[in-house]
């Protein structure tokens, strides 16, 4: 791939460029965006090195530079997805259960097969092309209790050149045999993942212990020694999703407060920590969220699959003790790779409660703010210089009723981008783009 690797030393992407530069106040507030209708962004080595009108930029790129041009294509940052497991593509898409018999079921049955290495490679193989193809270029994901999961992800990310975050999931109890470690296993192998794979190219470590109904205090003890002890590793698990989980934590933890001190205690709250779902906390619980810097991890599309229940996002992103809060698809609980899909459910989760998304804020999420959330945002989330030119290219006439939708739409960007999140999906993602290179191009 050397020859590659030189032709795309320089080369330069030009469309209609969409970043954001502050969180949207409210529905069209132009100063949290620059929009260049006619925009050319020049990459070096995978980094953003220049970003402005094409007519300016053009002229002072070096003779040959190749100019990948999307006239159609609206370009924004590669989508961000702060929380999704590798080894659920086999069990999205299964019927009638709710949390916990969902798991029991579907997902740990599934989740043994990746004790084969050769499993877990097609797969992390298939679950990155998946990505890419939904336009999404970073992601934080679970991968199963076997170490060999790890690797065989993180193996196929780095070949990629993609910036994912993952982990061993961590369970010594309530769990199949064939899926259980123990303190001392969980944490030997983390460390032993976190040393061949944090910080190695892209790629970061996030010490995974699955949820409370799955560890021992040891194992938790355990993980919150991994995260005092190695600089820069996020910390992921679940919190508060389901009423029946919430009251088995309960009998499982007499001592603690509640669900959220569970993790507390064991130094797990965090400003690298990410909590899939959030939905049914006390207000103590958001103090300490807020408090640590947590991230809450909005999951619309599964929190209506699993029937587990509506986010609240007014009151932890707007009330007195504000908690961070990024989106994500957690599929296979979640219905859809498409972080596009993932905002439009979203969108009607907060509707159900009265309240609501507007476009620039969800695709404000989607990309500079999900990377906020992951303390990423010197390096993805917004198409600036500097940053990797992680980019997806979409078309907001992708399908005949999307088009048929934007006759109606003279130019207005909130209306456009409300179009491609509600009607849009991998249809929509014309191209994608790691490190300036094209990682998937529709048709
Ligand atoms: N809680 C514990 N494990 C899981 C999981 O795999 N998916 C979801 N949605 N919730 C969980
Ligand atoms: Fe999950």
């Amino acid at each position: 791939m050397t020859e590659t690797k030189a032709i795309q030393a320089i080369k330069a992407i030009r469309g209609r460029l969409l970043s954001f530069v502050a969180e949207p106040a409210g529905p069209g507030d132009t100063s949290s965006y620059r929009l260049i209708e006619d925009g050319l962004v020049v990459v070096r080595d995978g980094r953003i090195t220049e970003v402005g009108e094409a007519a300016d930029l053009l002229r002072g790129l070096p003779e040959g530079t190749p100019v990948d041009h999307h006239p159609n294509g609206l370009i924004t940052p590669g989508l961000i997805d702060t929380h999704i497991h590798f080894p659920q593509t086999q069990v999205i898409a299964s019927y009638g259960a709710q949390l916990l018999e969902w798991l029991n079921k579907y997902t740990f049955v599934e989740e043994q097969r990746f004790a084969d290495a050769g499993h877990a490679e097609r797969n992390a193989t298939f679950f990155l092309d998946e990505l890419l193809r939904n336009g999404t270029t970073t992601a934080v994901v679970y991968a199963t209790v076997h170490p060999g999961s790890v690797d065989a992800f993180f193996a196929e990310s780095e070949r990629r050149g993609t910036a994912m975050i993952a982990g061993k999931v961590m369970m010594d109890r309530n769990a199949p045999p064939g899926l259980r470690d123990t303190p001392r296993s969980g944490h030997d192998e983390s460390l032993d993942l976190i040393g061949r794979w944090h910080g190695k190219g892209r790629q970061r470590y996030a010490v995974t212990p699955r949820f409370a109904i799955t560890s021992t205090e040891e194992q938790l003890e355990a993980a919150g020694a991994l995260v005092r002890e190695v600089e820069g590793v996020y910390m992921q698990t679940h919190l508060s999703e389901n009423l029946r989980e919430i009251e088995t934590v309960r009998g499982l933890f007499p001592d603690a407060r509640h669900y959220t001190d569970v993790y507390d205690r064991y130094g797990l709250l965090g400003e690298r920590s990410l909590f899939g779902h959030c939905i049914h906390l006390e207000e103590d619980e958001v103090r300490r969220l807020s408090e640590s810097r947590s991230v809450a991890v909005f999951c619309p599309t599964s929190n209506l699959f699993i029937g587990s229940g509506l986010f609240d996002l007014d009151r932890l992103s707007r009330g007195a003790a504000p908690v961070r809060v990024s989106l994500a698809t957690d599929v296979g609980g979640g219905t859809s790779y498409s972080m596009l899909r993932t905002a439009a459910e979203g969108y009607k989760v907060l509707q159900l409660g009265g309240q609501n998304l507007p476009a620039l804020a969800a695709f404000h999420m989607m990309t500079r703010g999900n990377a906020l959330s992951l303390g990423m945002g010197d390096e993805i989330g917004v198409i600036e210089p500097g940053r990797f030119a992680d980019l997806v290219v979409l078309d907001s006439r992708a399908t005949p009723a999307m088009a048929h939708r934007m006759e109606t739409i003279d130019g207005d960007l909130d209306e456009e981008l409300f179009v491609l999140m509600t009607l849009g999906d991998d249809r929509a993602v014309a191209a994608t783009y790691v490190q300036g290179r094209l990682a998937w191009e529709r048709g």
